[in-house]
């Protein structure tokens, strides 16, 4: 391992998740905002959970959560941040400190996310890996949620440790052609974190999805 990559850390972001208390803020994401609109709770997958904004979320929304995560220093944020003292619900969340690709659960869920998850991966055939998994860990009539960079844009200076994946245009949402498709939009973000202050751009694809076929 060079530096860079022991600094970087597993999952990409442990020097950020270093140097902040919060690197991606408490707001949930704005599909899993919309997830009341179509579910009323059940069981939930959070993949790369991060600091688990979107857990806690849907924990007040009347979910049970595993939320997976392989970065240690992203969890030890979600316990400070977010303790069980000052969270009542927080016993609805489980962690896993654990790589998604080697993730073993035997149950499916209501609802499975993966936002921000895909690009950290190293291949496009990990990419495909985990599309498969969350697949067949979605329960028929079940929601996925999947939000990953695209390669519209570069990754931005301001975040030139990320050795990104980044999907083509509309590769996400031919992936799921067989799912009946509830949110979808190809956006560019402007985001500022707390570690560069840099403001910066990300191009994305939002997905929503539901199965409707075993
Ligand atoms: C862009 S961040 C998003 C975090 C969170 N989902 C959110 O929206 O705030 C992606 C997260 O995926 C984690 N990650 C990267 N590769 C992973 C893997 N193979 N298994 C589990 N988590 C992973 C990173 O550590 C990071 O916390």
């Amino acid at each position: 391992l060079n530096l860079e990559q022991t600094t970087k850390g597993k999952g990409q972001y442990d020097l950020e998740y270093s140097k902040c208390e919060c690197f991606w803020g408490t707001d949930p994401g704005k599909l899993v905002r919309m997830i009341p609109e179509y579910l009323k709770g059940g069981v939930a997958l959070d993949l790369g959970a991060g600091e688990c904004k979107n857990s806690v979320f849907l924990s007040k929304n009347g979910f049970v959560v595993d939320a997976v995560e392989i970065s240690e220093l992203a969890l030890r944020n979600y316990e400070r941040i977010t303790s069980p003292k000052a969270e009542p619900n927080n016993k609805l969340i489980t962690t896993y400190n654990s790589d998604a690709l080697l993730f073993e659960n035997n149950i499916q869920y209501d609802l499975v996310i993966a936002y921000g998850l895909l690009h950290c991966l190293s291949s496009i055939e990990e990419v495909d890996l985990i599309i498969s998994k969350m697949k067949k860990w979605t329960k028929l009539n079940g929601i996925i949620i999947v939000v990953s960079f695209t390669d519209m844009l570069k990754v931005p200076f301001a975040q030139a440790y990320l050795d990104a994946t980044l999907l083509p245009v509309g590769y996400l949402f031919n992936a799921f052609s067989e799912f009946d498709v509830l949110q979808y939009e190809e956006d560019v973000i402007s985001e500022t974190h707390p570690t560069s202050n840099i403001e910066h751009q990300h191009s994305l694809t939002r997905l929503m999805v539901r199965k409707i076929k075993n």
